[in-house]
């Protein structure tokens, strides 16, 4: 009897244990979907804007330089009292995105330096009270959307200004030891923080991402109370798409990466997977890289080092070949104009657009592998062959049957190719 009843003990562990796993699979297939009826508009976008502006842009050394110079917050001073970008035109700054045929685009609305663009009533510390009472982030909104583009604002949960942030991470003050003992009230600044998140998602009308930055070591997850922020950000904003940078994924490979209920897609920084991220389904998780067009992601001065239109090209073709987006970044100055260099290049890259966005809007991977002489996008029953590196004559589209192949056309000016089954 004895032996009976532990066996029926185990079996009913066992019963619970799948449908535990049962309900934890419906689980996350009810918020897969979710995740992906949100983003739609997002993959088919493909292109976007990373806009850092703040009062770092004065220094021209990149928006870290408070916490790689170690200054306090006197120091910096200096920077917010002389920050004035008078040349500020939001209408200038949209028009260039659009030209560069990009779909959406996110703005700093505070950067880790916790200065802020957007006219906050939780502190003072913030562009508009020196600016004319003027709200950049409001006049970045209105301008986009009068182009037709998505708007998304950025917000750093970590705050090197704020008394109740400590000194932990890269915190200018790390190694200040004074600094240290002070008292610091986690409590007030999550206040402060889901506050000013509530403050940019309740007054500043439809916003259709939120970019989160960053969740670092046990700063993570609801150490920020993550998912109540994704509440209440969610109750004003049914539609808004989040990225992931509420929490780490400690434990997973860059590959593959299961989605969750605290942000929509992964955020890639400076690089590209090597293959689509997906799920450890096989199903395709949505994804972004976002990149610099010099070094620095904030203004920075001596940084000559850009990128060609062309590698640009390459990198959208690239990320949208593995159903990614791209997310690319300038760094206006301290006037508030978007260098001049970084203008030409999305001009050029605008002018490609123009001719093949057909091969990047809308598009995603294609199950041809990729060739030597570059890669493949696909829309429907359209494959975009992306001629990339040199080749002599012929290309050999490795994988297509030719028979079911209808029509072979350049897209850039609609003229026929020829093709055959051999060489
Ligand atoms: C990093 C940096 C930050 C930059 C961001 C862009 O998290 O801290 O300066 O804004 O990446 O992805």
């Amino acid at each position: 009897m004895k032996n009976v009843l532990i066996l029926l003990v185990g079996l009913m562990c066992n019963a619970f244990v799948l449908v535990g796993q049962e309900a934890a699979l419906k689980d996350y297939t009810s918020n897969y979907e979710q995740v992906m009826n949100r983003t739609q508009w997002w993959r088919e976008a493909r292109f976007g804007m990373f806009i850092h502006f703040g009062a770092y842009s004065v220094p021209a050394r990149g928006e870290w330089v408070k916490s790689n110079e170690r200054l306090t917050t006197e120091q910096y001073q200096k920077y917010i009292d002389t920050f004035n970008p008078a040349d500020f035109d939001a209408k200038v700054w949209a028009k260039t995105a659009k030209a560069a045929g990009m779909k959406y685009a996110v703005l700093t609305a505070k950067h880790h330096d916790g200065f802020c663009m957007f006219d906050s009533k939780l502190t003072d510390y913030k562009l508009s009270t020196r600016f004319g009472g003027r709200d950049l982030v409001r006049e970045f909104l209105g301008a986009f959307r009068a182009e037709g583009i998505k708007v998304g604002l950025y917000y750093s949960i970590i705050d090197w200004h704020h008394p109740d942030y400590p000194n932990v991470g890269n915190h200018p003050q790390r190694n200040d030891k004074e600094y240290a003992k002070r008292l610091f009230t986690w409590d007030n600044y999550l206040k402060y923080m889901h506050g000013q998140v509530e403050e940019l998602v309740k007054n500043y009308g439809k916003l259709d991402i939120m970019w989160f930055d960053y969740s670092f070591d046990e700063y993570s997850g609801e150490k920020w109370k993550a998912k109540e922020l994704v509440d209440m950000v969610r109750k004003y904003q049914p539609e808004i798409i989040l990225d992931n940078r509420l929490s780490t994924h400690e434990g997973s490979s860059s590959k593959q990466r299961m989605v969750n209920t605290l942000g929509d897609f992964e955020t890639p920084e400076q690089g590209i997977p090597d293959v689509a991220i997906s799920d450890k389904y096989g199903n395709p998780v949505p994804w972004e890289t976002c990149l610099t067009l010099n070094g620095g992601w904030g203004y920075t001065e001596l940084d000559h080092n850009w990128k060609s239109p062309e590698l640009i090209v390459h990198t959208l073709v690239n990320c949208v070949s593995k159903n990614g987006n791209l997310l690319l970044n300038v760094g206006p100055d301290a006037r508030g104009i978007i260098p001049e260099e970084s203008v030409e290049i999305l001009k050029e890259v605008g002018k490609w657009l123009g001719k093949n966005g057909e091969s990047i809007y809308g598009c995603g991977s294609s199950n041809l592998a990729k060739p030597d002489w570059g890669r493949y996008t696909q829309k429907g029953n359209a494959i975009y062959a992306h001629w990339l590196y040199p080749n002599l004559g012929q290309l050999n589209a490795k994988g297509v049957v030719g028979e079911t192949v209808k029509n072979v056309y350049l897209l850039k000016s609609g003229a026929e190719l020829s093709y055959q089954k051999t060489w």
